[in-house]
C-alpha cells in the first residue's frame, strides 16, 4: 500500500500543533505528528462515528486488547496477558501516574541522554531528582552505556525511563543490552518503565525487542506503556496503555486511581483497535520513511555537508548536528528566525545537545527538500562568507 506525503496547502489547513503552531510563512518540521493521510480503515470509523453521533463515554475496550495482543504477537513474538493491560490516556500520563505508585518527590529516576525532552518533564512533574547515564557516542552512533547505567542505579535509583526504542538517536536496543538491564534492575530493586511508543516504527535491518518479552528478571522490574498514536498519528485522540507481565506489577497498576482508565477516550480505543489491524497502512508508511531517511541524507550531503546525521534505525525523526555551522546556542531559533523553518531545539534532549536539531521526516520529499533549502538559507543570511 503506497502512503505518500499530503500536499502542503491541504496541510495548512489542519488544527493540530504542528500546522497551527507557527505563523503561516513557517515550515513546520518538529513535533512528532505525521504528513499522511489515516488508514482508510480508521478514518472510515472515525467518520461513521461522528456520523453516528457516537460520542459518549468509552464503552467496553476488550477489542482494543485483542487488537494489540494479536499485533505484538505476529510481529514481536510476544505474549500479552489481556489481564495485564491497562489504559491510559496518554503516555504521558500513564506513566506518571504508574511512577507514582512508585516513587516519593526528592527520588531519583534515571535517563538516558540525549531523551525525549517529555522525560525531564515527567521527572519533574513527580519532583523527582533526575539522574543522567549518557548513551556512548560513536560518531552519530548511539548505544546505551550499561556501566553508566548500572553507576547511576548504584545511586539509589528508584526508576529507569527507558527509552525503546529511542528518540532522538534512531537507536533500536539489542536483546542483550536490553537483558544486561532487567538483570542490573533486579539487582538493584530499580523499576524499568520501557516507552514503546515508536516500538512498530522499526526499520527492516533492526528487530525490535518489547522489554516484557526479554526475561523473568525483565517481567518483574518492567512496565512497559506504549499507544498507537505514534505508529498511526492519533496522538490527539487521547489513548495509550500500561502492559505489565508479573503479579508484582499488576498490584502497581491496579493501585492507581480508576480515573486514569476512564480519561482515555472513546474514540482513541476504537482508533487504536483498529489500528494495530492496519498493518498494509503499517508496512506501506515504513516504505515511505525508508526512501525519507535516505532521500534526507542525500538532501544533506548535497545542501549541507558539513551537518552530521546518521540514518535511523527507527522512527521518523533526524538528530542532527549542527556544530560545523557555527549557528550559535540555539541553531533550531537561528533557523527559525532567519529561514522560516521549525526545528525541535537539540538542548531539550539533555546536556552537550545544544548544537543538534531534531527534523522530522514523516512528510512528502518536496516539504523535506524545501526545509533543507530553508536551511541553507538561513545559514547563508547568518554567516554570509558561507
Ligand atoms: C518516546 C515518546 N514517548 C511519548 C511520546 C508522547 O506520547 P503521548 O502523546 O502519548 O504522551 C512521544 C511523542 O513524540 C515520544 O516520542
Amino acid at each position: 500500500m503506497k502512503v505518500e506525503g499530503v500536499p502542503l496547502e491541504i496541510l495548512r489547513t489542519r488544527l493540530s500543533e504542528k500546522w497551527s503552531g507557527f505563523a503561516p510563512d513557517v515550515l513546520p518540521l518538529p513535533v512528532a505528528e505525521m504528513d499522511f493521510e489515516l488508514a482508510q480503515p480508521i478514518r472510515d470509523l472515525l467518520v461513521a462515528m461522528a456520523l453516528n453521533s457516537d460520542t459518549g463515554y468509552m464503552g467496553n475496550t476488550d477489542a482494543l486488547t485483542r487488537s494489540f495482543a494479536d499485533f505484538a504477537s505476529e510481529r514481536w513474538n510476544w505474549i500479552v496477558d489481556p489481564k495485564q493491560f491497562f489504559l491510559c490516556s496518554d503516555v504521558g500520563v500513564g506513566t506518571v501516574e504508574m511512577a507514582r505508585t512508585i516513587v516519593q518527590p526528592g527520588d531519583k529516576v534515571l535517563v538516558n541522554s540525549p531523551v525525549y525532552l517529555n522525560m525531564y518533564n515527567w521527572a519533574k512533574e513527580l519532583k523527582c531528582e533526575i539522574v543522567d547515564a549518557p548513551m556512548h557516542k560513536d560518531g552519530m552512533h548511539y548505544t546505551l552505556d550499561l556501566a553508566a547505567i548500572e553507576a547511576g542505579y548504584k545511586q539509589g535509583v528508584k526508576i529507569h525511563f527507558l527509552c525503546n526504542p529511542q528518540n532522538p538517536t534512531g537507536t533500536v536496543h539489542s536483546r542483550a543490552e536490553l537483558e544486561a538491564i532487567a538483570d542490573l534492575a533486579a539487582q538493584y530493586g530499580v523499576y524499568v518503565f520501557s516507552d514503546e511508543i515508536h516500538g512498530p516504527i522499526v526499520f527492516d535491518e533492526e528487530t525490535f525487542i518489547p522489554f516484557l518479552s526479554i526475561s523473568d528478571n525483565a517481567r518483574q522490574v518492567g512496565v512497559c506503556v506504549t499507544a498507537a498514536s505514534k505508529a498511526w498519528n492519533l496522538a490527539g485522540l487521547k489513548c495509550a496503555f500500561i502492559i505489565t507481565g508479573s503479579d508484582r506489577i499488576l498490584a502497581l497498576t491496579k493501585s492507581m486511581p480508576p480515573s486514569v482508565r476512564f480519561r482515555a477516550s472513546h474514540f482513541g480505543a476504537q482508533a487504536a483497535a483498529k489500528a494495530f489491524e492496519c498493518t498494509d497502512w503499517l508496512d506501506g508508511m515504513m516504505e515511505t520513511l525508508d526512501r525519507n531517511r535516505q532521500f534526507l541524507q542525500v538532501q544533506l550531503e548535497n545542501k549541507l555537508p558539513k551537518a552530521k546525521y546518521r540514518i535511523p534505525n527507527c522512527t521518523y525523526l533526524a538528530w542532527i548536528d549542527m556544530s560545523a555551522y557555527d549557528l550559535g546556542e540555539n541553531p533550531a531559533k537561528a533557523i527559525l528566525e532567519a529561514g522560516k523553518v521549525a526545528l525541535t531545539q537539540g538542548h531539550l534532549f539533555g546536556p552537550d545537545c545544544s548544537s543538534f536539531v531534531r527534523l522530522n521526516f514523516a512528510t512528502s520529499e518536496e516539504i523535506i527538500a524545501e526545509g533543507i533549502d530553508r536551511i541553507v538559507a538561513a545559514i547563508k543570511v547568518l554567516h554570509p562568507s558561507i
